[in-house]
């Protein structure tokens, strides 16, 4: 009855509802520091504009996104036809699979990169050909060599979750460069706001210079609207026509779109955010080295911790103080925790808790 290929199909996982590990553990006010969300809440801006928008709900919303398309557009210095609008850069990834891979196309991965990738491959009956990291860095060179006349597309994060690593300007332009013109490289970038800009690629380049490449940024992480649902692909005209026969007619909803637009300009609360981030991940690399424990620096609003055998411990024990952090168990990195960098209350309390655990 079904199609053979969802058959063993993994769904993915998202942690329960904070309100029910309260609920069943009896406690309150736990911190929740498992989904990379921006833990300083929404954007104001957008939450002004959504409240003022609640009364139009009754309308479709606009499928082109005509609005925000044309923000974009003006912000990146990008056509909008090059833009293609989806419910979360998930959701992108989906649309993605559906205009490219027929049954037995390769897609080149890594074990460390984003999930999604691997289960949306799956989900078209292509074929995963797995190229291992090198110290938890995507190794671009390998993965050239992985490619043949069956590979459709290659996925990267960058930087990439759950590593928090990231690939830098040279090696990535040599890559992009060297790539053959049959194969679409997707360039996840859900937490590029938070990089270096002085040694991250500039991968609207690749696409000035008609590279088969798609960008795909989020509003969920710098700008706080994870349960909104929005992100955007940057391609080329070609590819983005595509993308939008298969898409669905209004897979952004309007309060998404309006939020996004809003959120899109609130500069202060973007600065804000990437001033926490920056200073709560010096505080928090410098406790962990005190503590000894091995994590890889990252480029994200996450990092990714080695407790070695421990780890189950640790993850249980700090679910039962409230503390929700990610285990690895999905990405077969069973010895590390991956844990959201959240305000400096709770990265103490995060740190308080470790210390006595460990
Ligand atoms: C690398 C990466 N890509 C895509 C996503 C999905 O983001 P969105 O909320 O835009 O669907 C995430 C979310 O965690 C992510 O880490």
């Amino acid at each position: 009855m079904y199609r053979k290929n969802i058959l063993n199909i993994e769904p993915y996982r998202p942690g329960k509802p904070v309100k029910e590990v309260e609920r069943e553990l009896g406690i309150a006010g736990s911190y929740k520091l498992a989904s990379n969300e921006n833990l300083l809440g929404p954007s104001p801006r957008a939450l002004l504009v959504i409240k003022k928008h609640l009364k139009n709900l009754n309308y479709y919303p606009d499928g082109s996104c005509y609005y925000l398309r044309n923000a974009l557009s003006e912000r990146l210095k990008i056509n909008p036809d090059q833009i293609v609008l989806g419910n979360g850069s998930d959701e992108l990834l989906q649309i993605i699979g559906l205009t490219f891979i027929n049954p037995g196309d390769e897609a080149i991965i890594s074990p460390e990169g984003f999930i999604r990738y691997p289960m949306i491959v799956n989900i078209m009956d292509g074929k995963n050909v797995f190229v291992n990291m090198k110290e938890h860095i995507y190794d671009l060179k390998a993965m050239l060599d992985h490619v043949n006349e069956k590979t459709k597309i290659i996925f990267i994060a960058n930087p990439n979750n759950p590593t928090g690593t990231a690939v830098y300007k040279n090696e990535m332009d040599d890559f992009i460069n060297k790539i053959s013109d049959n194969v679409v490289v997707v360039l996840d970038e859900a937490y590029y706001e938070f990089t270096d800009k002085n040694k991250f690629p500039d991968s609207l380049q690749y696409l000035n210079n008609n590279k088969k490449v798609i960008v795909l940024r989020t509003f969920s992480k710098i700008y706080g609207l994870a349960g909104l649902r929005i992100g955007y692909a940057l391609t080329t005209k070609k590819i983005a026509e595509y993308m939008n026969k298969v898409r669905c007619p209004f897979n952004v909803n309007s309060l998404a779109e309006l939020g996004a637009l809003s959120a899109l300009d609130d500069d202060k609360y973007v600065a804000k955010t990437i001033k926490l981030i920056n200073k709560e991940k010096k505080y928090l690399y410098s406790k962990i080295d005190k503590i000894n424990i091995k994590y890889l620096p990252s480029e994200t609003n996450f990092i990714l911790i080695n407790f070695g055998a421990k780890a189950a411990y640790i993850f249980n024990s700090l679910l039962q103080e409230g503390i929700i952090v990610r285990p690895m168990g999905m990405y077969n990195l069973p010895e590390w925790l991956r844990v959201t960098i959240g305000t400096h209350p709770m990265n103490q309390k995060f740190i308080e808790k470790l210390k006595v655990l460990l």
